[in-house]
């Protein structure tokens, strides 16, 4: 058996049993394009500090660009008994260059080295996540622009409420991730500080400069407190958090589209090349990717909840407990990106069937709100039109009709307010055109969102 690295004071090697159960490397060695980042940074200071000469530095600089090159061709050999990709990649690298290797790790742990590298990848997977969500909103402004004009029902309970032109739903959508990605860049700019140079827990005692290597890595700043720097993973408890919220808002897009996709419904028509079919029932066709996507939202969550109880009962500063923090990041990563990517391809997939949603728009009263206003701007106090309008939608129930159609002496048993003029606010069409407030569901308004998001997403 090959030496550890830190094997100096042991007589006994760890068993296999041992070795199989602390190993990261079967996951961790995804951050290796971080780690050498973060070792070039790190020679190159040395370097500059005195600490090793420049042709040690040189032959590190070069060793790492040949590891890159190996494990990108696939050549690399990942060992178990190397624990984890911090020191594969080292053991590799003396096996490679020898002395001056041994030197690399000057002045620098493991701790701080783990967290300078997977803060490194959160923050290019933030990158990766943001340029998803903008995917998605374009496709759903596309189909925003697509459906001009259609009035859908509105719920709320989900019991017919009031009519929404279909474009103003959609945006909703747009909102929530517009959100959902500044939730991000906010977590992104927290994170953005550099932990290289903490080493253990306590710092060095050798001239480092924790500055030059937090620039050459793009970090804003070194973290001010060493302890803090290797010890917390607030940084990627919030990009869990974030990633839980977006997680949540696919999942009700989810649940919207597969109600609407349903029989029932019949609101909307997933092509079939997002949809599935059954292996029993030969008439099926299911839309398994937004049920899918409601699904996975349950890993995403779980993902936070496991890393918030890894943490919650660890003293300062690192644990190995902590090692456990990559699984669900990367899960929770990989899971919302093909959350994102799916549903910006189903959104590209989908037919809105005018005819099942005209078919709709007669029941449930959703110009009732809309009358009651017309008295309004009539003087009357709104308590009181809400109650005549409870009255003639009472009317309605019992003569089994929609509002327009009850005649003006109808209406007018129930209130003298009403005059002819009430019908230009009956029926779902007219209904819609009288919304005017800012950020309501009128023609106006919602043009102008519209317009706002081709600008913002730059569609023009
Ligand atoms: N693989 C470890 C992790 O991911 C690296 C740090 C190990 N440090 C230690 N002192 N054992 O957390």
């Amino acid at each position: 058996k090959e030496a550890k690295l830190w094997g100096g004071r042991f007589e006994d090697s760890v068993t296999d049993i041992v070795e199989k159960f602390t190993e990261s490397i079967s996951f961790d060695k995804q951050l290796y394009k971080h780690d050498i980042m973060g070792s070039k940074a790190h020679a190159a200071m040395l370097a500059q500090q005195g600490l090793i000469s420049i042709s040690d530095r040189d032959s590190i600089l070069q060793g790492l660009e040949e590891i890159e090159r190996c494990i990108e061709g696939g050549e690399f050999v990942w060992r178990t008994d190397r624990e984890d990709v911090h020191m594969n990649i080292e053991a590799t690298l003396t096996d490679m260059i020898g002395e001056p290797a041994k030197k690399l790790h000057t002045a620098r742990s493991r701790n701080d080295q783990v967290l300078t590298d997977f803060r490194l990848w959160c923050r290019d997977a933030i990158d990766r996540i943001i340029g998803s969500i903008k995917h998605l909103q374009v496709a759903l402004v596309s189909l925003a622009l697509e459906n001009e004009g259609l009035i859908v029902p509105g719920y709320t309970h989900l019991q017919r409420a009031q009519p929404l032109l279909l474009q103003h739903l959609l945006l909703a959508y747009v909102e929530q991730l517009e959100r959902d990605a500044g939730r991000l860049l906010d977590c992104r700019a927290r994170l953005n500080f550099c932990p290289l140079g903490a080493c253990a827990l306590a710092g060095t005692g050798l001239p480092i400069d924790r500055f030059m290597t937090s620039d050459a890595l793009g970090f804003t700043a070194p973290l001010r407190n060493s302890i803090d720097a290797v010890s917390d993973r607030d940084f990627v408890l919030e990009f869990l958090s974030a990633n839980s919220i977006i997680a949540m808002h696919l999942s009700r897009l989810g649940e919207e589209w597969v109600l609407w996709a349903s029989e029932e419904f019949g609101f909307i028509t997933p092509s079939d090349s997002v949809s599935t079919g059954s292996s029993i029932m030969p008439q099926k066709k299911n839309p398994d990717p937004m049920e899918l996507v409601r699904g996975k939202s349950a890993r995403v969550i779980g993902d936070l909840v496991t890393l918030l109880t890894l943490c919650k009962g660890l003293p300062l500063a690192y644990n190995r407990d902590l090692q456990e923090d990559k699984e669900p990041t990367f899960d929770s990563v990989k899971t919302i990106v093909g959350m994102l990517e799916v549903s910006a391809e189903f959104a590209q997939n989908i037919t809105f069937n005018e005819d099942r949603i005209k078919m709709a728009l007669p029941a449930g009263y959703l110009d009732a709100t809309t009358l009651a206003d017309y008295l309004v701007k009539k003087g009357m106090p709104f308590r009181t039109s809400h109650d005549i309008v409870g009255q003639s939608v009472a009317l309605c129930v019992s003569k089994n009709c929609q509002l327009q159609d009850l005649s003006l002496d109808e209406l007018r048993s129930l209130s003298p307010v009403f005059e002819n003029d009430v019908y230009e606010f009956l029926g779902v069409e007219n209904a819609v055109k009288k919304f005017c407030s800012y950020g309501s569901t009128g023609l106006e308004c919602v043009d102008s969102q519209l317009d706002y998001w081709v600008t913002k997403l730059k569609m023009n």
